[in-house]
């Protein structure tokens, strides 16, 4: 694994940022897997400086998120939907019918996995997975448990990552109980994969994902067995390495 410790945030997102738009500019048809939250937001506003710029462009790109709540539409403020329309999708040239995430409103929940699962297989494999990583070691919505679910699954997020993602909704009780995620299975058939972590938050978990062994304890952990996997971290998340 190759591990990359910044001195501040701004220079990992620059070379987050400049990662990305090197494989986007190499490859322009390139299939990128996107992530949530507030680790990649700083990457995702210099994309869009970037494209600003004339430095790179999406119109060939396809995108694959890794989750959606369950029971929220597209259009509520606090979805995955919303979330990447703001930070990214609504400031670059990417087509809209190139972006795909999971319908975490959809009547038929495992119809729904399917119908992602079937698309990814279709569309992929994707050439980049960017993905954080929960104070619990979680990737995607793949909580600790004793047993992991390789493909796209409907989960239930645990109580730490529903307080952990309460910020986002204006009452705590409003963070949904389940959501769809890509599994460890779709994760690791990633051809490469960018994880990010950023604050002292995440520094056990990172020293477990890292170092610890490979445990569904820490989904994180099986990130270890994948060939091309680019580690960026800040001083505080990589602070226990
Ligand atoms: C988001 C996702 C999650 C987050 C993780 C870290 O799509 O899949 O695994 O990456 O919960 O979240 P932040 O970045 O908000 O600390």
């Amino acid at each position: 694994m190759n591990i990359h410790i910044y001195e501040s945030e701004e220079l990992l997102d620059e070379a987050a940022a400049g990662l990305i738009g090197g494989l986007v500019r190499l490859n322009p048809r390139a299939v990128l897997g996107l992530a949530t939250g507030s680790t990649p937001v700083g990457i995702y506003r210099r994309l869009v400086r970037d494209y600003r710029a004339g430095l790179i462009s999406f119109r060939d790109v396809t995108t694959f998120n890794l989750d959606e709540y369950v029971g929220l539409p597209a259009d509520h403020p606090a979805s995955y939907h919303t979330f990447m329309r703001e930070h990214l999708f609504d400031h670059v040239d990417l087509p809209s019918d190139a972006a795909h995430l999971p319908n975490g409103a959809a009547a038929d929940l495992d119809a729904e996995c399917r119908r992602y699962e079937a698309l990814i297989e279709a569309k992929g494999p994707i050439d980049l997975q960017i993905l954080g990583i929960g104070s619990n070691g979680h990737i995607a919505f793949n909580e600790p448990a004793p047993e992991l679910v390789p493909g796209v699954h409907v989960v239930e997020l645990a109580e730490s990552t529903r307080r952990a993602n309460a910020r986002f909704f204006d009452d705590p009780q409003d963070v949904p109980k389940h959501a769809l995620t890509m599994g460890v299975g779709s994760i690791l058939q990633a051809r490469a994969i960018l994880l990010v972590a950023k604050g002292k938050d995440k520094a056990e978990a990172i020293r477990r994902a890292l170092k610890g062994p490979i445990t569904t304890d820490c989904p994180a952990s099986l990130l270890q067995l994948h060939p091309r996997v680019v580690c960026m971290l800040d001083q505080e998340a990589g602070e226990l390495l």
